[in-house]
């Protein structure tokens, strides 16, 4: 068999881990030759590949990124491909192609799988938010970061009277906000699931410090909104790929609070960082179980689904289910969340 692979999307550390057991089972167990292509759909749409043997993987378990290279993909670029499938599957003498990546990969996977292609998806992203499956690798190593930051952050802050207002990644799912506020024991989480009021903010910090604490830290999602009326604050102009312009939650929170707090407040960003680097043992294990499965899959047969974590099992299931709704995060768990302020 002849496999393509590629790496789709925002990068996320346990691609690499994917890809590595891609090619181990692939070329180990069943004697295929796998072939990845460059920077994502990009690659294959332009026929730039390379070949990957047991060499060319080896070592890069534990390396963040992608060795493959990432990239968005526009709309209609994607059209192209579609109408163009089943040439590509001719010109590259594929049988099976997996992708791997988030909400975007995995839609045109869909998309490529209607038109014919004989796909197995891989989902990954830091956010969490793929429907269909309990975890993405990726999230593990985000949640980590954003944790080991706030951690961080409270004594830096406690030796300042500052309020530490620290803006995580998670555009329209608050997953990592809520699980590394959680770990760090933030004392405001702010969600774009659930539009928040600065004024209860306002009342948490005082009232911490009307008992003698020092400092607060406030965990809140890229993309979490202030609730109608209640700050000034605009809604982004949608870009090329269809994602809004965020426009900057954190600076404009933290600017806020030192408004009507007279207190320090410091905005951190923690951008990409999050994304960065080696991913956690559970990602590495996660990553290299989806890879595995993915293989069976193509050797199934079982094209036009994904690979996905239930409870402690890899299942497949229709990349159709995947792509229909992002996975927000439900109101019980952010009452959860809410209950450790
Ligand atoms: O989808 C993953 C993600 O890391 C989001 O959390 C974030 O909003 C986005 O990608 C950032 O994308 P880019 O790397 O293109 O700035």
């Amino acid at each position: 068999m002849r496999i393509g692979v590629l790496t789709a999307g925002g990068d996320c550390p346990g691609l690499n881990a994917v890809i590595r057991s891609v090619v181990h089972r692939a070329v180990d167990n069943y004697g295929d030759e796998v072939i990845g292509f460059e920077d994502g759909y990009s690659g294959l749409l332009d026929g730039r590949y390379r070949t990957l043997d047991l060499d060319a993987v080896s070592g890069i378990l534990a390396r963040g990124g992608t060795i493959l290279g990432s990239s968005r993909l526009e709309r209609d670029r994607l059209r192209e491909a579609c109408e163009n499938a089943s040439d590509m599957i001719r010109d590259f003498g594929i049988d099976a192609l997996i992708p791997i990546g988030g909400e975007g990969t995995l839609t045109a996977a869909h998309m490529l799988s209607e038109a014919g292609l004989p796909v197995v998806g891989v989902p990954k992203t830091i956010d969490n938010d793929i429907s269909s499956t309990d975890r993405t690798f990726g999230f593990d190593t985000a949640v980590g970061v954003a944790t080991e930051a706030m951690d961080r952050l409270k004594t830096t802050a406690e030796s300042h009277q500052r309020v530490m207002v620290v803006e995580v990644m998670g555009r329209h799912a608050g997953w990592i906000a809520l699980e590394s506020g959680m770990a760090a024991g933030a004392h405001g989480i702010c969600l774009p699931e659930r539009p928040f009021d600065p004024a209860q903010l306002v009342k948490m910090v005082e009232e911490r410090f009307a008992r003698g604490k020092k400092f607060a830290v406030i965990c809140v999602a890229e993309g979490a909104h202030p609730a109608d009326g209640t700050m000034d604050y605009g809604k982004g102009e949608i870009d090329k790929f269809g994602h809004e312009r965020f426009q900057g939650i954190g600076t404009a929170l933290a600017y806020e609070l030192e408004r009507r707090l007279g207190k320090e407040s410091k905005p951190v960003i923690l951008g990409h960082v999050q994304r960065g680097g080696t991913p956690t043992a559970y990602d590495r294990v996660l990553a290299t179980r989806f890879g595995w499965h993915a293989v069976e899959a193509a050797h199934r047969g079982d094209f036009g689904r994904m690979t996905s974590l239930r409870g402690t099992d890899i299942v497949m299931v229709p990349l159709a289910e995947a792509v229909t709704e992002l996975k927000t995060v439900p109101s019980d768990r952010m009452d959860e969340a809410e209950s450790v302020f």
